[in-house]
């Protein structure tokens, strides 16, 4: 299938890694020339790296994703060398690093950082690039929420809650921009092997007794098996399959939609 995105650009933030990695590996190998927005050390050598594989350009640019003035820096830049931006994939994210179950084990502090980065971040990116796609008249964005943000998981509850807040601001956006031929959807995932998944697994194992604490590998493995009708992990490609597909014209009549990547883990009826 055609998806006849050659020659586009497109804006992947949190890049560099997991399932933002993946996705702008997808849109190179359809001929997408890809920026990496991300505040990760090693951001320039392992887009270099990206860079050298593809015939497209990989470039990168150090954003922190909930400073209005990097936001509104690197989109500058990017119009400038590129003239346009076609397509926005927002992935940086993070969750508190503690295990909220209960939610009482967190504080109301715990929450702040994971509500400015996971929501604040995508508003400054959001209002950053709509301005550039609605001069255009044309452009498509995808949010990376979460199916933590439909089922209230109670591992994290801020990250949760600040995923949900990701899907309700992408329909919001996706209603507003209909009018100017901008598509807007969410892609949720459940399982996928990333830092950011590793990270959660270390605080539930860290609250558990030494008795019942389970390697990364066996803990991801009775999750699957006990919580997702497919019992396996999604690999990152596998997000950044229907991401790309989602950005493509093939999904022209596609918005304001939140598509679970997750192996039937939430089925909505
Ligand atoms: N891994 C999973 O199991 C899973 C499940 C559901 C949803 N998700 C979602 O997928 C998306 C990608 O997550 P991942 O698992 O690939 O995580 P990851 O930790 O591998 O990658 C996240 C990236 O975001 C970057 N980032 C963090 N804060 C930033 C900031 N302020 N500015 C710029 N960049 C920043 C990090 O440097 C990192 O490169 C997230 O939105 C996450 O909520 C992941």
């Amino acid at each position: 299938m055609d998806l006849h995105l050659k020659n586009h650009v497109a804006v992947v933030t949190g890049g560099v890694n997991g399932i933002g990695l993946a996705t702008v590996r997808a849109f190179a190998e359809e001929g997408v020339d890809v920026q990496i927005w991300d505040l990760h050390p090693d951001t320039e050598r392992i887009g270099q790296n990206e860079n050298s594989r593809y015939e497209v350009e990989i470039s990168t640019a150090r954003v922190d994703v909930v400073s209005s003035e990097s936001v509104g820096q690197a989109v500058e830049n990017l119009m400038e060398k590129s003239g346009q931006i076609d397509h926005l994939v927002h992935c940086a994210a993070v969750g508190s690093g503690k295990f909220g179950s209960p939610f009482t084990k967190l504080s109301p502090n715990d929450w702040k950082r994971v509500l400015d980065i996971n929501i604040m971040g995508m508003v400054e990116v959001a209002h950053a690039v709509a301005p550039v796609m609605k001069a255009g008249k044309q452009g498509t964005m995808v949010f990376i929420s979460s199916v933590a943000g439909q089922i209230g998981s109670p591992t994290d509850p801020p990250y949760s809650a600040s995923k949900a807040a990701n899907i309700n601001f992408a329909q919001c956006m996706a209603q507003d921009l209909a009018g100017d031929g901008i598509r807007v959807n969410t892609v949720c995932p459940s399982m996928v092997q990333t830092d950011l998944n590793r990270a959660v697994w270390q605080s539930w194992n860290e609250s558990r007794p030494k008795e019942d604490q389970l390697t990364y590998e066996e803990w991801g493995r009775q999750k699957c098996a006990r919580m997702i009708p497919l019992a396996r992990w999604q690999k990152p490609e596998d997000i950044a399959d229907m991401v790309v597909f989602l950005s493509s014209e093939r999904a022209a009549q596609v918005t304001g939609q939140t598509i679970n990547v997750d192996g039937g883990f939430v089925m909505h009826c």
